[in-house]
């Protein structure tokens, strides 16, 4: 879907979110979606805020499930997605405190395997994800699956990018300040969401999305896994279509 700007595709891709939240709220239902961070769904964020403010959208019925988090990192870091989606969304939301999850920064390395099941076990145990929103990464990481991930890749610890390290190396001052790991959930529960929904903005995803649509499905793009998704929808801008 090809919108003039990013500002009218975010308001597109807000809408479909705060119908599924009320199409479930009226059916007595949680809406389990499933979060993403960088600057791309930023807008998205802003506009479901607005929503709440001034439609009453109410969030009491979401449950939601972040994609990454930086590890080491902890959560009142001022550079961990723990702070981002708390400063974008949740509190300006009436989400519950207990209904939102974020991949722990903190986890001992010893209880990290168990710890990324027991993610993946808790979106399982409220009916797997309506939705996921996503963003895509300049080597076409989703989530934090960098190239090389495979299809059936689990929710893990990952060894970031060095590209991804160079992306992030401005917000972090410095290349040196960027964490070497992350833990993401992986492709598989990614493409289990019964909706997914990957937004790309700028000339700087051009390559990227014509890659991730037209190119073959391949680990050297781990974006392009989604071609084989029954209901997905790449929202980008005219100039992230560009080579399209
Ligand atoms: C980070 C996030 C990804 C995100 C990507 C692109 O690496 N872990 O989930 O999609 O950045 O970021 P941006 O939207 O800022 O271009």
């Amino acid at each position: 879907q090809i919108f003039a700007d990013s500002k009218e595709a975010s308001n597109a891709v807000a809408r479909e979110i705060a119908d599924l939240i009320r199409q479930k709220q009226n059916e007595g239902k949680p809406c389990v979606l499933g979060l993403a961070t960088g600057s791309s769904p930023k807008t998205v964020y802003a506009i479901l805020v607005r929503m709440h403010r001034e439609e009453g959208l109410s969030f009491r019925n979401v449950i939601s499930f972040n994609l990454d988090e930086y590890y080491q990192m902890e959560p009142d870091s001022i550079y961990s997605y723990h702070r981002f989606m708390k400063e974008q969304l949740f509190d300006h939301v009436d989400i519950l405190k207990e209904n939102y999850f974020i991949p722990d920064g903190t986890v001992p390395a010893t209880s990290l395997r168990d710890y990324c099941t027991s993610y993946e076990n808790r979106i399982n145990a409220v009916g797997g994800l309506d939705f996921q929103l996503l963003g895509i990464g300049g080597n076409g990481h989703i989530g934090f699956n960098e190239p090389g991930a495979l299809i059936n890749s689990r929710t893990r610890l990952i060894t970031l990018d060095h590209s991804t390290r160079v992306a992030a190396s401005m917000e972090f001052g410095g290349l040196h300040n960027v964490p070497r790991k992350a833990i993401t959930l992986g492709v598989a529960p990614i493409l289990n969401a019964r909706r997914i929904v990957l937004l790309a903005w700028g000339e700087r995803k051009a390559s990227v999305i014509q890659r991730a649509v037209e190119g073959p499905v391949s680990e050297l793009n781990p974006a392009s896994y989604l071609q084989a998704h029954p209901d997905v929808s790449f929202v980008v801008d005219e100039s992230a279509a560009s080579e399209l």
